[in-house]
């Protein structure tokens, strides 16, 4: 139990608010081995760091992100809706979070939020800063689009990927197979001990999202997966690493 890894999902996402460096501090300051973003693109072609494809449910603005310059989404409080302390958050870049945790003993797993919308050429930017900060070997990129992930493997094969999902598909081990990938990101919510064994025998790191609770993280733990992400990094290793 003691050799699962611990993701801080959004960072902090259960203590801080999601996806910004206040999140991120605390995820480092928690103890977890490495942060979970996610990341969409600014109508000036900005890698950003936010959730949803628009800023209403986060932030003290409205507006899609794609129809965003970088300067008007650097405007809006990313912080104060989770709560007054964090007032002043903004949304960060995926440069200044990297700028911020290269020197640092943490993985990274960059979701590419492009399931919605197609950001044209988000994949190549995103590696193109992975390669400015020499992050190659500590980041897994995921992506519920799959042909993003091929999209990725054609572009920087050296770059771990994952292929992530919501609802496992009953021929997923088939998915595996051909895809042949090495990570696999499946909802925590109604996975077994099954899955992970056929995944894992295909030689696949299985880390399920998200487990907020100690007796969920307890049984991720027992079926063998590799990392468990979750939105309370602290409470995590509290359970898993006493
Ligand atoms: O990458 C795992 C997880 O973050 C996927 O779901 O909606 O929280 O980005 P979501
Ligand atoms: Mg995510």
């Amino acid at each position: 139990m003691k050799d699962v890894m611990i993701f801080a999902h959004r960072g902090s996402k259960g203590t801080r608010p999601e996806n910004t460096m206040a999140a991120f501090m605390e995820a480092e300051k928690s103890g977890a081995d490495g942060i979970e973003l996610d990341v969409h693109l600014t109508s000036d072609g900005v890698p950003v760091i936010i959730h949803d494809e628009t800023l209403d449910r986060t932030t003290t603005s409205t507006g899609r992100v794609e129809k965003l310059t970088l300067a008007d989404i650097k405007e809006v409080d990313a912080g104060v809706k989770f709560s007054g302390e964090y007032s002043g958050e903004r949304i960060p870049t995926l440069k200044e979070f990297f700028d911020w945790i290269y020197n640092k003993n943490l993985l990274i797993n960059v979701e590419l939020k492009n399931d919605v919308v197609a950001y044209k050429e988000l994949e190549e930017k995103v590696i193109r800063l992975i390669r400015e900060y020499n992050l190659e070997q500590r980041t897994i990129l995921s992506s519920f689009n799959h042909e993003s992930i091929r999209k990725l493997k054609a572009l920087a094969p050296d770059i771990e990927r994952a292929l992530l999902f919501e609802n496992l598909p009953d021929d997923y081990e088939r998915l595996l197979t051909e895809a042949k990938e090495a990570g696999f990101h499946p909802k925590a919510k109604g996975l077994t001990a099954e899955i992970v064994s056929a995944a894992k025998k295909q030689g696949y790191k299985v880390r399920p999202w998200i487990a907020n609770k100690p007796e969920d993280m307890k049984r991720l733990a027992e079926y063998g997966v590799d990392v468990i992400m979750t939105d309370f990094p602290a409470l995590a290793v509290a359970t898993l690493r006493q």
